[in-house]
């Protein structure tokens, strides 16, 4: 990925279908498919969620809190200061980040593959304070801006993505689930990890997390006006998947309208934790 020192042109508000094949034979749109913006809560099914819709699609995925991780790995490894907000956003900008593959992930940081060493408890732990710090999200900003720039289609899921990173995203996608179901999630994932976990811990831990992201002074999260909300609790991440769809599909429907009304939950499971 080119990391420019310019300001990144601005972002296609509409881009093209993929193709039967490109999705793999799944059917494909037969409407522009765009940049599609999916915030939301630690947990609440963002990475499973928006990595389907991206198969569906055809689209790039790009999940950014994996930028926030690799950032976060590299002041570890170099004992950086997580107080320290002008070595870390040094730290950012002289990082160069790269996607790989198409699960998102993994990521390349400085030509070296980065995947499950940011999943790790100890990062878990300290992106918070990373991602608090303006000089390391202004970077990470204007790279993932870049990224999208250069790609047109794309699913970027995040915290601050259809507030900061994408306003004009075609659609804008909140998700939520209740702190238990995430905790749930995150625990099951630790346990799958092979770490030792107790989910009373990895619930508190969840809470900290969403406060710690919500009320940083920086980019709060915050669900913007416009975002489709979807709640996962109890539901697969087809019926998600679907459901965001068909709001997609409305969008450019004649008549459709960007303005989101909340979309209520119906009980059954995701089977997999996820951000
Ligand atoms: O989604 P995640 O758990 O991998 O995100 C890691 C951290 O980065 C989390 O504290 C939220 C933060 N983050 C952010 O502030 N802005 C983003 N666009 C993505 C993640």
């Amino acid at each position: 990925m080119p990391t420019p020192r310019n300001p990144p042109p601005p972002i296609p508000a509409v881009c093209y279908n993929a193709t039967t094949e490109q999705l793999g034979g799944v059917q494909a749109l037969d409407r522009p498919a765009g940049v599609i913006a999916i915030d939301g809560q630690v947990a609440a099914g963002k990475t499973v969620v928006g990595r389907e819709l991206a198969r569906r699609l055809g689209c790039i995925y790009l999940d950014t809190g994996i930028m926030y991780r690799a950032i976060t790995w590299k002041a570890l490894q170099r004992g950086v200061s997580m107080d320290d907000g002008p070595a870390l956003g040094d730290l950012a900008r002289n990082s160069v980040l790269s996607l790989i593959g198409t699960e998102g992930n993994s990521i390349l940081l400085d030509g070296r593959e980065l995947g499950p060493e940011l999943r790790e408890p100890e990062i878990d732990r300290n992106v918070p304070l990373v991602a608090q710090v303006s000089e390391v999200r202004r970077e990470l900003v204007r790279q993932q801006r870049a990224i999208a720039a250069e790609t047109g289609r794309i699913v970027m899921m995040g915290r601050d993505i259809g507030g900061v990173v994408l306003p004009d995203a075609d659609l804008k996608v909140f998700m939520t689930a209740a702190p238990e179901v995430r905790a749930r999630r995150r625990h099951a994932e630790l346990l799958n990890q092979g770490h030792t976990a107790d989910y009373e811990q990895v619930l508190a831990e969840t809470i900290a997390r969403d406060e710690i992201d919500s009320q940083r002074y920086d980019s709060p999260l915050t669900q913007n006006p416009d975002a489709l909300t979807v709640n996962t609790d109890g539901r697969t991440i087809e019926q998600v998947v679907d459901s965001i769809l068909e709001k997609l599909y409305s969008l450019h429907s004649p008549g459709g309208t960007a303005e989101s009304p909340d979309e209520s939950g119906n009980p059954a499971v995701f089977p997999k934790e996820d951000g």
